[in-house]
């Protein structure tokens, strides 16, 4: 049938949605060993952008590999469709102007350009969280770097499953030298003049 109104067809563009928040969309990809501080870093982040009036949505392993991604493991072929179905929701999040935080091991450089790719490469800002393994190792937050070298978890990033450093990030942050607050400020410095004009 043809429509009286064909307009309506038509689904609003990314560049309208950008327009109603007063914002751009980017996502903001930390990449770095389990306990580095990625998430952390990207919670004090979106606090500090929200307190700017910009929307943020954060994506880490609490509300991913809880929820969409409850059937993958750590295999290298697990975390592939882990990043891959992440970068493709994060792209949703980013087409609606929102500006997304990814907290996620992503522990090889084919596995974050697959990210990239997806996303786009204009839109992807790639964090290097580079808290080295001993320090990461030594905080063992949640006790797996211990259960690891027991050889109670397999291929454990950092300990028997390899992680490979980016090559070119847009910014490094080692949290065993810098302070949060520090992280976050140099964040600030490095994303507000790429997401608002304010
Ligand atoms: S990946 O490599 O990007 O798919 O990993 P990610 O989705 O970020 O998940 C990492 C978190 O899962 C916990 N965990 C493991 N990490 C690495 N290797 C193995 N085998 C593993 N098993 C469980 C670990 O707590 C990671 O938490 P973070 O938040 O990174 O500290």
């Amino acid at each position: 049938m043809e429509h009286i109104y064909p307009i309506f067809d038509k689904m609003l563009a990314r560049a309208d949605k950008e327009k109603l928040l007063g914002q751009r969309g980017l996502m903001i990809w930390f990449t770095g060993l389990s306990g580095s501080g990625k998430s952390t870093i990207a919670i004090a982040l979106e606090r500090e952008l929200h307190r700017r009036g910009i929307l943020c949505r954060i994506l880490d392993g609490d509300n991913i590999r809880s929820g969409i991604n409850n059937n993958l493991g750590f295999t290298e072929a697990d975390r592939v469709e882990n990043i891959r179905r992440i970068a493709e929701v994060a792209k949703l999040f980013i087409d609606t102007g929102i500006v997304t935080l990814a907290a996620f091991i992503s522990p090889n450089n084919d596995i974050r350009e697959m990210a990239a790719r997806i996303i786009g490469k204009d839109d992807f800002l790639e964090v290097y969280v580079s808290t080295p393994l001993e320090e990461c190792e030594r905080r063992d937050v949640k006790g797996l770097y211990a259960k690891a070298r027991r050889g109670e978890i397999k291929n454990f990033t950092g300990i028997t499953a390899p992680f490979e450093a980016p090559a070119h990030p847009a910014l490094t942050l080692d949290t065993s030298v810098l302070s949060l607050e520090e992280s976050v400020n140099r964040l600030l410095e490095l994303v507000l003049p790429k997401i608002t004009d304010k």
